[in-house]
C-alpha cells in the first residue's frame, strides 16, 4: 500500500511516500527560509506563490526517490489545516486533483496531529503519552489516549513558543528563522547575566504566556542601547565584542526562561496524568537546550522522553503520511468538496475527516 502525502500548511513545500504505513520511501522538502529571511518572517502571499511553483516538481520527486510510479499510489493524505490559509489551499487543491485523476482515497489530516505523532516515524509512541508540540504557531500540551483522542492540557495564551524565537532574534539582529541562530549564540553567552521574566507560574497552571519575555528583553535592549531607534533591531548597531557579548547573553537568557517554562509544564503535566511517556515535537524541539533539560527533569520521575529527529520536527510530510495511513486504515476519507481551515481543532473532522 503506497499512500504520497503533500504539506503546504505554512513555509515548507514537502512531499513523502510511506509503504504499508511504516517503510517510508521518500521524503523531500522545499525550505522557504532564504526567501521570507529578509522579511523576519513569513510572507503569506509569497510562501503562497512559492508553493505553486514547486509543488509539481516536489512530487514528482518524491515519486522518483520511492522509485513508483503514478499508478503505483493507492492514497493520497494532504494537510487541510491549520496553517495559512492560502498555502494550505495550493496542497489541498493539488491533492485532491490528483486522488481523483487517479480514482484513489484522498486522506485529511490535521497538521498537529502530524507533529504530534512525528516521533513515531522513528520510534513508534505507544500510548497513553503526554506531547508538547512547540512550533511557530502553537504550543500545546496534550494527553494522547489514542489516534484521534487527545486531551487539551494547556497551551499558549499569546505567542508560541516559535514565534517568540522568532521575534527576539529579529530584535537582537540575529536573522530568521529565530531558533537555530538563538540556540548558537546562546552556546557563547550567560544566561543568568540577564534575568528575564518566565511568565506564568508553572505551579498554578500549565497554560505559557511569551509576550512578557519579548518584551523583557526588547526593554534590555534599549536599556543597552539607548540611542536605537523605536523598532530598530541590533543590526544597525556596528558589531564589537560587547555587542557579540550582549547579543550572546540575552539569547542564554531568553532561551533558558522559554525552554524552562516548557519543561516545567509538561513534566507536571506528565506526572499528573501518570504517564510514563513524553513526546516531544514541532520545529522547537529541535533545540537541544530543550531536549536535554527535558530529559534531566522527566528522568527522576521514571518518565521517559521521545524526540523525532531534527527533520521530523520541523514541517515535513512523512508526519502527515504516517497518521493519513492511519486514517486510511479506518476508512476515514475526505469528501471532494474538502476544503481546507486555517484554524482546525485538533480532533476536528473525527468520524469522518472531511
Ligand atoms: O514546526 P515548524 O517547522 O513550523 C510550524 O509549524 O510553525 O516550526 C518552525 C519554528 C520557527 O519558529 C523556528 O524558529 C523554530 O521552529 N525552531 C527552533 C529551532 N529550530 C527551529 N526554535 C528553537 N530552537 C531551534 N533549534
Ligand atoms: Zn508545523
Amino acid at each position: 500500500m503506497n499512500l504520497l502525502a503533500i504539506e503546504t500548511s505554512c513555509d515548507e513545500t514537502a512531499a513523502a511516500v510511506l509503504r504499508d504505513g511504516r517503510e517510508l520511501l521518500s521524503s523531500v522538502i522545499f525550505s522557504q527560509g532564504e526567501i521570507h529571511g529578509p522579511f523576519g518572517g513569513i510572507v503569506p502571499e509569497l510562501a503562497c506563490r512559492r508553493h505553486i511553483q514547486v509543488i509539481s516538481p516536489l512530487v514528482r520527486g518524491a515519486l522518483e526517490k520511492a522509485g513508483l510510479s503514478l499508478s503505483e499510489l493507492d492514497a493520497v493524505a494532504v494537510t487541510a489545516g491549520p496553517g495559512l490559509i492560502g498555502a494550505l489551499l495550493v496542497g489541498v487543491s493539488f491533492a485532491k486533483g490528483l486522488a481523483y485523476g487517479l480514482g484513489i482515497p484522498l486522506v485529511a489530516v490535521n497538521h498537529l496531529e502530524g507533529h504530534l505523532w512525528a516521533v513515531s516515524l522513528n520510534e513508534e509512541a505507544v500510548p497513553p503519552f503526554v506531547a508538547l508540540v512547540v512550533s511557530g504557531g502553537h504550543t500545546q500540551i496534550y494527553h494522547v489516549r489514542g489516534l484521534g483522542d487527545y486531551e487539551i492540557l494547556g497551551g499558549t495564551l499569546d505567542d508560541a513558543a516559535g514565534e517568540a524565537f522568532d521575534k527576539v532574534a529579529r530584535v537582537l539582529g540575529l536573522g530568521f528563522p529565530g531558533g537555530p541562530v538563538i540556540e548558537r549564540a546562546a552556546l557563547q553567552g550567560d544566561p543568568a547575566k540577564y534575568p528575564l521574566p518566565r511568565g506564568l507560574d508553572s505551579r498554578q497552571t500549565l497554560d505559557f504566556s511569551f509576550s512578557g519575555l519579548k518584551t523583557a528583553v526588547i526593554r534590555q535592549v534599549r536599556k543597552a542601547y539607548p540611542d536605537l531607534a523605536m523598532g530598530d533591531s541590533l543590526e544597525k548597531i556596528p558589531p564589537s565584542e560587547t555587542k557579540d557579548r550582549f547579543v550572546a547573553d540575552m539569547a542564554a537568557g531568553f532561551q533558558e526562561s522559554v525552554v524552562g517554562a516548557l519543561v516545567e509544564r509538561t513534566t507536571s503535566a506528565a506526572v499528573a496524568a501518570g504517564v510514563s511517556t513524553i513526546v516531544l515535537s514541532g520545529g522547537v524541539a529541535s533545540n537541544q537546550r530543550l531536549r536535554s533539560r527535558l530529559v534531566e527533569m522527566a528522568q527522576p520521575h521514571g518518565i521517559r522522553v521521545l524526540v523525532p529527529e531534527p527533520v521530523y520536527c520541523t514541517d515535513n510530510a512523512a508526519m502527515i503520511a504516517w497518521v493519513g495511513y492511519r486514517y486510511f486504515q479506518r476508512g476515514e476519507f475526505a469528501r471532494w468538496d474538502l476544503n481546507p481551515r486555517a484554524r482546525m481543532p485538533i480532533g476536528y473532522g473525527k468520524g469522518s475527516r472531511t
